[in-house]
Order: structure tokens, then sequence, then C-alpha cells
């Protein structure tokens, strides 16, 4: 059974490297837990296209910040996966376009652009108290209180194989050394960056998922989170056990 009763808040945080599975496995196990998902790469992506669709340099900070800012950036939770809106109109077009994945990493390593993004994600995290979120510093600088952390992560030869398998299945040539190039130097610069760097968060469980099928990783994050459920629950399961 991995229902967690809808009462229970609940906060999960996943965070690891790109490549790794990591979006499809936190919206697989959210779907299933019935809790809901919260994308926060999306809301670099969405940042990222909004300055370039406005002509603002990606480096200039501020604009790029205020930007962000007033675009209202929020989602639409009833669809599946939640559709990102900006201006008050779905932006989820722009977000994996070839110059947004290109200037993405460069706008998340602007502290005033995390600022703005991570209120955001906090609001979130208090008006949908039932989530699995995912990203790079949720259970470190997010959520440093989540009911669950994890760190999912996997071997650079088995992530540059899922991507390219990812884009063969769309008809896209794949290169899988130029791939692993691509994710090292992403998540080199994901990692040095001053501000909500990627890290493994204190307190996080290490999920190595390169030897794991989708299935299995799906398996294990719910595990968790339901060991997370039951652990903070300790008079109701208390209760439970005597009925
Ligand atoms: O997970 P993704 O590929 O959609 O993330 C896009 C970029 O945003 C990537 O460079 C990492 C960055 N990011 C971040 O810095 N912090 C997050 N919480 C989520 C994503």
């Amino acid at each position: 059974m991995t229902t967690i009763p809808p009462s229970r808040h609940l906060i999960v945080t996943i965070d690891g490297p790109a490549g790794t599975g990591k979006s499809s496995v936190a919206r697989a196990a959210a779907s299933r837990l019935h809790l809901e998902f919260l994308d926060t790469g999306s809301m670099y992506r969405a940042a990222t296209a909004l300055a370039l669709d406005r002509g603002i340099p990606v480096r200039d900070e501020h604009a790029v910040a205020a930007s962000a800012a007033d675009a209202h950036l929020r989602f639409d939770w009833t669809t599946d996966p939640p559709t990102m809106l900006a201006h008050g109109r779905s932006i989820a077009h722009r977000l994996r376009a070839p110059d947004v994945d290109a200037s993405v990493s460069v706008v998340a390593s602007l502290p005033a652009v995390r600022e703005v993004l991570v209120g955001l994600q906090q609001a979130i995290g208090r008006s949908h108290a039932r989530l699995i979120t995912e990203g790079r510093d949720q259970g470190s600088v997010v959520f440093p209180e989540a009911d669950a952390k994890i760190y999912l992560h996997a071997s650079p030869a088995a992530r540059a194989r899922r991507r390219a398998d990812q884009l063969r299945a769309q008809g896209r040539h794949a290169d899988e050394a130029e791939i692993a190039r691509e994710l090292a130097e992403r998540d080199d610069r994901d990692s040095r960056r001053a501000v909500g760097p990627l890290r493994r968060p204190e307190g996080a469980v290490d999920l190595d998922t390169s030897d794991l099928t989708f299935e299995e990783s799906v398996d294990a994050v719910i595990e968790i989170a339901r060991r997370a459920a039951e652990q903070a629950l300790p008079f109701a399961s208390a209760a439970g056990n005597t009925g």
C-alpha cells in the first residue's frame, strides 16, 4: 500500500545532477503516492527563456531577476505535470529549447535570480504541503526541514547513455561522448557556483541509480517517502496498531 494519509503533510526533496532521470522518477513517485510534483529546473528554465525572449543579456543579474519576478511565475497544478506559467500563460514550449539549454546554468548561477526563485519555491511548499520537489538545492537550501531528503545520482556513463537513448527515441542524433562532456561541464558549473551549489544535502539518503531500472528507482523513492511519513506519525501509527 503506497498511499500516504491525505491529512499528512509531507515534503520530500530530490536533488542531484543532470541526466539521472531525476525528474521522471520524482514525477512517477509523486503520482503513485498522490503527492504533488515540483520541478524547480522549470523555474530556472522559465527565467532563462524570459530573459532571452526580451533580449536581456543572461549575465545581467539584476535585469534577469527583475524579469523573473515581474513574470508572476507559477504552476497550473491541474495538469500532469504541472504547467509552468509566466505572465499567466504557458511557457512550457520554451523550457527545453536549445537556446534555453545553453544558457540556463549561467542564469541558475545568479544569486539574485536564485533569491527570487527560492522564495517562490518556499511559498509553493507552504501552499502545497504534500510535495515531492526536485532540483539541486531543495534539501540543502529551500526545504532544510523536509521530511525526507534524497540525493539521486548515477555514474557519468549511465547518465550519458540514458540521455542518448532519450534523444534517439525522439529521432535525434546522439553522440554519447559529447553528451558525457556536456553533462560534466554542467555538473561542474552547478557545483562550483557560490549560491545554492549542487551537493548532497545533510541528512540525505544516497540513491545511486546507475544499476537500477526506472521502476526500481521509483520504488526506492516511494519506500523512502513512506518510511518518512510513518516515522513522523508515531501516535497515528500506535493508534492504528491498537485498532
Ligand atoms: O533539472 P534541469 O536540467 O531542468 O535544470 C536546469 C538548470 O537549472 C540546471 O543548470 C540546474 C539548474 N537548477 C538549479 O540550479 N537549481 C534547482 N533547484 C533546479 C535547477
